[in-house]
């Protein structure tokens, strides 16, 4: 099948690799020249390993363009995605300018019986809209033209995209005739992927309703961490008991200084927003939510008491990324513990393998450094803030040796607090007891 894909971000690049694989023709619309002409040279706007390097294949092979005008290819289009940004407004809403822009761009050249697919992350309740908005701007011309819409959401993980797109663990489709029905079947035939069709409003919920949930997982640990914490008990082992149980599962599971990105803060404000709108609040993902504004500032209290201060001293953070693999650092914890520290007066050095520039256009006073060895001299306190192979693999034996004062905070539990204990270190990690 032809396939458009408007929108060049994170979830549209990595859709087109995807399909593009899987033997259909893709062309990716976007409107920023520069960001055009780059991938036109098969450079990537974001870090996402093994994406960059199929996408040069693909484009050798002729199965993948990037233009910026979608008259250039909508007539051969036989499917056209929406995959571009809905970030939230100050309210939490979901932005929707982008979405509907597009919507609109495709309605005044829309052919018949092309399927417009919905990828973006919308409220429930969106496709159907922006499916009467094409309809109304339609009517306007004067052909007849018939167009299905299906809203199917996107279940990447960041880090792990390019697996998660080539072999999904499932496909949601909200569709609302047979024919789109069949012409989805037909898009998705080599994925090898269960599918699950419903409606427009149950495929949109599903989205936020996944990520709602890992998150409570999260925020679940991560609040029980600190009672662990008062009571001696070991989050670690509980996690670990927990996962036993199959109707539990050990995923999502693991404490920490709490979780950032670029979709579960944004998803649950939208949801708790629309939650509110419709007058049927979401009292449990509001507890998820305040538990995890308040956990990095729960463990830098910890921090704080057990350094008896933090105003001079050398703080090294490891890791400024949301997660490892990533060059994202939306909502990554780290700036709030950056802010923590600074307010407190603290001298900060921090190491990243990818982040370091973008958090240097926030926080332009700070030290970086890309090598963590060079972060550990001399620095008073060691502060783990995510689990990169590169830091979690330091020689922590050597490194002891260059650290000012060998104490360290775990704010992932990635390290094995017997082994540092027995390395000379004093270890604090998340609801560990200590
Ligand atoms: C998340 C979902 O996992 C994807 O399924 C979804 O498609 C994506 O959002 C999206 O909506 O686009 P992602 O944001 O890439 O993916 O990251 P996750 O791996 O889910 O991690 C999110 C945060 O939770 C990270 O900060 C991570 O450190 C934290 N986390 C994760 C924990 O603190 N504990 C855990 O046990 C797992």
């Amino acid at each position: 099948m032809n396939i458009g894909i408007i929108g060049a971000g994170y979830v549209g690049m990595t859709t087109s690799v995807a399909f593009a694989k899987y033997g259909h023709t893709v062309f990716v619309i976007d409107h920023d020249q520069d960001k055009i002409n780059q991938l036109n040279q098969s450079i990537l706007p974001f870090y996402e390993e093994g994406i960059e390097n199929l996408l040069n294949e693909l484009v050798k092979e002729g199965k993948l363009f990037f233009i910026t005008n979608l008259e250039e290819c909508i007539d051969q289009c036989d499917i056209l995605f929406i995959t571009v940004g809905t970030p939230s407004s100050k309210e939490g809403v979901a932005n929707l300018s982008f979405v509907e822009a597009a919507a609109k761009e495709i309605a005044s050249r829309i052919k018949t019986d092309q399927v417009i697919m919905m990828k973006s992350t919308v409220p429930v309740g969106t496709s159907r809209k922006i499916k009467e908005m094409i309809r109304k701007e339609v009517e306007k011309r004067t052909e007849d033209i018939s167009f299905e819409l299906v809203s199917n959401p996107e279940f990447l993980r960041e880090g792990k995209a390019l697996f998660d797109a080539l072999y999904p663990e499932r496909i949601v489709v909200g569709c609302e005739t047979e024919k789109a029905r069949r012409k989805m079947e037909e898009l998705y035939k080599d994925f090898n992927s269960p599918i699950l069709f419903t409606t427009l409003e149950d495929a949109e919920m599903i989205k936020y309703a996944a990520n709602s949930f890992l998150a409570t997982k999260i925020s679940f640990m991560n609040e029980l961490a600190r009672l662990c914490d008062k009571v001696g008990a070991n989050i670690n082992q509980v996690a670990k008991g927990m996962g036993m149980d199959s109707r539990i599962g050990p995923q999502f599971l693991q404490a920490g200084i709490g979780f950032g990105g670029s979709c579960f803060p944004k998803d649950i404000k939208a949801l708790l927003a629309l939650a509110n709108v419709e007058e049927a609040p979401l009292h449990i993902l509001q507890a998820v939510s305040n538990v995890n504004q308040t956990q990095v500032n729960w463990f830098m209290e910890k921090m704080e008491q057990q350094l008896s201060g933090l105003s001079k001293k050398r703080i090294a953070i490891l890791g400024l990324t949301f997660k490892p693999e990533t060059d994202d650092i939306r909502e990554a914890s780290s700036l709030k513990v950056i802010d923590f520290l600074l307010r407190r007066n603290a001298s900060i050095i921090a190491f990243d393998p990818k982040g370091i520039e973008h958090v240097k256009k926030i926080y332009p006073s700070i030290h970086y450094t890309s090598n963590p060895y060079e972060a550990l001299k001399g620095a008073e306190a060691v502060l783990l803030v995510t689990e990169w192979k590169e830091i979690v693999e330091v020689d922590w034996e050597s490194a002891k040796d260059i650290v000012a004062q060998p104490f360290i905070f775990d704010g992932r539990n990635a390290l094995d607090p017997a082994t540092m204990e027995n390395l000379g270190y004093r270890y604090v990690g998340i609801g560990i007891g200590n």
